[in-house]
């Protein structure tokens, strides 16, 4: 595990006032470098401020391509789904094209056959072919309490999926969509968002120079990535923190 790149900010307003900076320049840096940023979006609890926050920005947002880096496998209706928390919180209130915002299928009767379905949208978005790994500008991602990120979870099968770029995760039984490692660790730039007590274990071993990857999945993240944790989740973990 290469040494994590922390950020630690002093609550979650300063955090997320941070982390709209940061998505804001990413955006503005890709949207001069190609004229498009593809940013994947991360899921639960923890970024639905950040996304409230960004319905005031000024950035030009015709030029923004949405993703998520996984999804319950829910209609979009539903209380659960990642996509329906970030439409409700940030992309009904903003003008990014509907045909630039790509949720996750979660309507086939087969999560396989969604997760191929989402697998060739973006190799026809990025222009990549079967076996290549499209490089997202933006991967925003959570853990949780177990060190998951994504639905890697630990122990599960998706975490050792390498020649695919989505897979069918599952937790507690329940099937999930997720990128998959290799997908996550070829980003351009990956922004984790930590915040709370709850999380300091996890953080423990995934900040630590061994541990098991496939007890505590965020281990597996390895590319570019840059972490914004709070105080609470920083504390006893992160030195001043
Ligand atoms: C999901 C997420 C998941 C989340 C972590 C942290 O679908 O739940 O993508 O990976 O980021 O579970 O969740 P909280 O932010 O709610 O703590």
């Amino acid at each position: 595990m290469p040494t994590p790149n922390v950020h630690v900010f002093s609550d979650l307003a300063a955090l997320m006032a941070a982390a709209k900076q940061f998505v804001l320049e990413q955006a503005r840096g890709a949207i001069a470098r190609c004229g498009r940023f593809t940013v994947a979006l991360a899921g639960g609890n923890t970024p639905k401020p950040l996304y409230q926050s960004l319905v005031g920005a000024t950035t030009p947002w015709s030029q923004w391509h949405i993703f998520w880096g996984d999804e319950r496998y829910v209609p979009h209706d539903h209380p659960d789904s990642n996509a329906g928390m970030a439409f409700q919180a940030w992309l009904n209130h903003v003008a990014i094209p509907r045909n630039q915002i790509y949720p996750m299928p979660t309507e086939e009767p087969d999560p396989q056959t969604a997760a191929d379905r989402y697998e060739q949208t973006l190799h026809r978005v990025f222009g990549t072919r079967k076996g290549e790994f499209p490089r997202f500008d933006l991967i925003l991602l959570g853990m949780g309490p177990d060190g998951h990120t994504a639905s890697l979870f630990p122990h599960t099968p998706a975490l050792r999926v390498s020649d695919r770029l989505i897979a069918v995760g599952s937790k507690d039984g329940q099937p999930r969509l997720t990128f998959t490692v290799p997908l996550i660790n070829h980003a351009r730039q990956i922004l984790f968002l930590v915040t709370g007590a709850n999380k300091q274990t996890a953080l423990r071993h995934i900040f630590a120079g061994t541990g098991d990857p496939y007890l505590y999945p965020a281990r597996l993240i390895t590319g570019n990535a840059l972490w914004f944790l709070d105080e609470a989740a920083a504390e006893g973990v992160v030195e001043n923190a």
